[in-house]
């Protein structure tokens, strides 16, 4: 690197930590004090709702607490910290009480067979989904006021597969219009709040529900992520989340997804408090076609596992890695040296500072036309929707007519994009192999104010990269900063080893804590 490249550097990182102090110390100003979401009202009440989803239906089958209760203490928690949240688009719904009580007296009277208690692990379990994915019967707005009485006529494939679990659906949360921006906020329902600072961003686009999932509202949630829609916000909301590696989950009736598209970015996955969750829910979602290559039950040896780190991504467009980001990386990598007995490699991948315009061309060849899915069905002129907003007569946030605005501006290099993903693809497959984990960074640092991503949103390359490569990440909480929000991990694999990522956030689970609650416990 000559002299003056160099300078050049170092002027960017300075840049970047100024205006970042910057915009914390003027939206923390003009935000008001911090206030967390509340405790939930008793040790009774606690105790049910910050079990794992896994934990609640092994308590429902041995009737060791009453399905009933659980969603009653779920539907109650809702009521309560949704008024700090503003998470819930549809619900909490009342039938969801009644299919308790039917379960319940089942399991009462022994009218569960064998056969069907295995067929249906989450018994009971109540859980929630974001307003894009289709919920029969429901509110199925995508954050647009001309949509805020529609509904879904049938339930999005991975809803279906959940219900057939015997889990319980009990409300529908929050998105940015048409889920394309990483906060959660509308003009339909406003914004919504991370329950760590209710000042803060709960990041999207599915931010209601890792809003919910932190907060105790929900057994577990299910997300879709096009460029880290399940990430950032489990990130910012310090809750597992997997973004499964493209293809295997069917994505029919996830913003009007059919299921047979060919080219997409976009996967379903499980959102929620323990990483044991993770596991048994993508045994529900994945398709039957891809099980045989998925192997999910297939006992991981972590200790036979080869690890990698990558440091940064080199973009300029993005923030330095804060300090506290940086302890959390050199905590990991200390963990897995000592556990396999062998380093944890520093390693580089080709493209990586090009993370930003691959995704912005793999935009451009999504089936969905975000401009006619924002005008629901009517074409957006860019320029009459700035217009509009400037003088306060727009229906959308300005962060949709970003989006919009972005379709006009000149397009990515085609051939330039497509041979930089393939190497990259290529120099992840040969470095990881089948026995290989990568530890990434999930972003540079914790979750920011509300709007900051307004005038800083490159950050989010950290989680898109994934997204481009079409593999499987989990997003891991690793504690608190010094702010009191949640700072995390990413676990990445290449394609069809996701059973090595979830593997891989359990042990940082049992090492580390995993989910911290967002309220002080009751004892
Ligand atoms: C970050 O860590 C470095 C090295 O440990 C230290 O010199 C520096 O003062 C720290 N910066 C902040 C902002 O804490
Ligand atoms: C795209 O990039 C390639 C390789 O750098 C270059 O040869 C080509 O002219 C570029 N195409 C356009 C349309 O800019």
């Amino acid at each position: 690197m000559s002299f003056w490249q160099y300078a050049l550097e170092i002027l960017v990182t300075l840049a970047h930590i100024v205006s970042d102090r910057l915009l914390e110390f003027i939206f923390g100003w003009y935000l008001g004090p911090h206030k967390r979401v509340a405790t939930p009202q008793s040790v009774d009440q606690q105790v049910i709702l910050t079990k794992s989803a896994v934990e609640l239906a092994q308590q429902i089958r041995e009737r060791k607490i009453k399905c009933y209760d659980i969603i009653k203490a779920f539907v109650e928690r809702i009521e309560i910290a949704n008024r700090e949240l503003n998470a819930v688009v549809d619900g909490p719904f009342s039938e969801a009480l009644e299919q308790a009580k039917v379960i319940d007296d089942k399991l009462a009277k022994g009218e569960y067979s064998e056969a069907d208690l295995k067929a249906k692990p989450f018994l009971g379990v109540p859980f929630t989904t974001k307003d894009s994915t289709a919920v029969a019967g429901k509110l199925h707005t995508l954050g647009l006021i001309s949509r805020k009485s529609e509904r879904s006529a049938e339930d999005a494939q991975c809803v279906r597969l959940m219900k057939r679990s015997g889990a319980i659906i009990i409300a529908t949360s929050n998105i940015p219009e048409v889920n394309k921006w990483l906060e959660t906020r509308n003009m339909l329902l406003g914004k919504t709040n991370n329950p760590y600072d209710l000042r803060r961003s709960v990041g999207g686009s599915s931010g209601g529900e890792s809003a919910l999932i932190t907060a105790c509202c929900t057994g577990f949630g299910l997300g879709t992520d096009i460029g880290g829609s399940i990430r950032i916000p489990a990130f910012n909301c310090g809750v597992f989340g997997h973004k499964p590696t493209t293809g295997i989950v069917d994505i029919a009736g996830c913003t009007f997804r059919t299921g047979k598209e060919k080219e997409t970015m976009v996967s379903a996955g499980p959102m929620s408090r323990s990483s044991k969750d993770l596991l048994p829910i993508m045994q529900i979602l994945v398709e039957p076609s891809h099980r045989a290559a998925l192997k999910l039950d297939e006992q991981v040896n972590l200790k036979k596992l080869r690890y990698f780190y990558i440091d940064s991504n080199g973009m300029r467009q993005c923030n330095p890695i804060n300090n506290e980001t940086q302890r959390v990386m050199y905590k990991v990598r200390q963990h897995f040296a000592t556990l396999s007995g062998g380093d944890v490699r520093q390693t580089q991948l080709p493209h990586l500072k090009l993370t930003g315009k691959m995704w912005r061309y793999w935009m451009t060849q999504e089936p969905a036309n975000f401009n006619l899915l924002l005008g629901n069905g009517v074409q957006l002129n860019p320029y009459v929707e700035l217009f509009k907003k400037l003088i306060g007569q727009s229906e959308y946030t300005l962060a949709a007519i970003y989006s919009i605005i972005d379709g006009i501006l000149p397009k990515e290099n085609e051939s330039l994009m497509r041979k930089a993903t393939k190497e990259c693809q290529k120099a992840l497959d040969d470095l990881l192999g089948n026995d290989g984990v990568l530890f990434f960074h999930s972003s540079p640092r914790t979750a920011p104010f509300h709007y900051y991503p307004l005038l800083k949103f490159n950050d989010f390359a950290y989680f898109s990269l994934f997204n481009v490569l079409h593999v499987p990440v989990t997003q891991v909480p690793m504690g608190l900063d010094s702010k009191g929000m949640p700072l995390g991990i990413q676990v990445v694999a290449t394609r069809n080893n996701d059973r090595l990522c979830l593997a891989v956030a359990e042990e940082l689970e049992r090492t580390f804590g995993g989910w911290v609650p967002p309220f002080p416990l009751k004892h």
